[in-house]
């Protein structure tokens, strides 16, 4: 059995195939320029041990790479920008940390590869706690968590305010794809119409990223 199949158990209980890096990258080409854009938001909803993210996240900190590593500050601010425009569901729980320790292991290499010595474990947690909240074990259709007690599907989205702060704000799921479902305004647009403006369900104070210790 290849590395794209764990078990035909879990291929009969759940589809787990999971894609060949040659099919990604193929697929990921189609909407290169998005894939290379540091704050573009990406959600999979049944995303696996990360095979799409992980490479997603690689382009994005690239481009970081090649903009910012002369500013250890701004590589930071933008690396973990990009670790908290992805965003992922799955419903089985190995795989679900198996992608956040995989999206860690790609940013931290290339963190500690630039910085070695100078690198900042508060920065490190910073990313760990975004992947905490940003790959959740859920179900994609329920959109609802998965456990004893399941609570909707929430994801936070994280945005940079005035170029060294981060915002949070939290949506559930369910809000976001209901507008999709009734046909209203569309999420997004170059044509200068009206767009769909959802409703945060909470919404947090700015903070540092560098003075990020818990309690996001
Ligand atoms: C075909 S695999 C694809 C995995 C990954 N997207 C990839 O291409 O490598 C399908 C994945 O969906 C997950 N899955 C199945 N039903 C789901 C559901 N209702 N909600 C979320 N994930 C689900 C499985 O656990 C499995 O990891």
């Amino acid at each position: 059995m290849g590395s794209q199949v764990k078990s035909k158990r879990r291929v009969a209980d759940h589809g787990e195939v999971l894609t060949g890096e040659r099919e990604v990258n193929a697929m990921l080409d189609l909407v290169k320029a998005e894939t290379e854009r540091i704050d573009s938001r990406f959600l999979e909803p049944a995303c696996g041990t990360g095979n799409f993210l992980a490479e997603i996240l690689a382009r994005k900190l690239r481009v970081v790479e090649e903009r910012y590593r002369k500013s250890q500050l701004d590589y930071e601010r933008y690396a973990v920008l990009a670790v908290s425009s992805i965003y992922g569901i799955d419903i089985l729980e190995d795989n679900v940390k198996e992608c956040r320790q995989r999206l860690y292991g790609i940013f931290d290499a290339a963190y500690t590869r630039l910085f070695q010595a100078q690198a900042q474990d508060r920065c490190r947690a910073a990313v760990r706690t975004i992947l905490q909240r940003n790959i959740i074990h859920g179900d994609a259709l329920s959109l609802k968590t998965v456990g004893e007690d399941p609570q909707p599907i929430v994801f936070s989205e994280w945005s940079l305010v005035s170029g060294s702060m981060i915002k949070r704000r939290d949506f559930t799921f369910h809000s976001l794809l209901n507008h999709a479902a009734m046909g209203e305004l569309p999420l997004f647009s170059d044509l200068g119409e009206d767009v769909f403006i959802p409703k945060p369900e909470r919404e947090y104070p700015e903070v540092r990223p560098s003075g990020w210790t818990g309690g996001i």
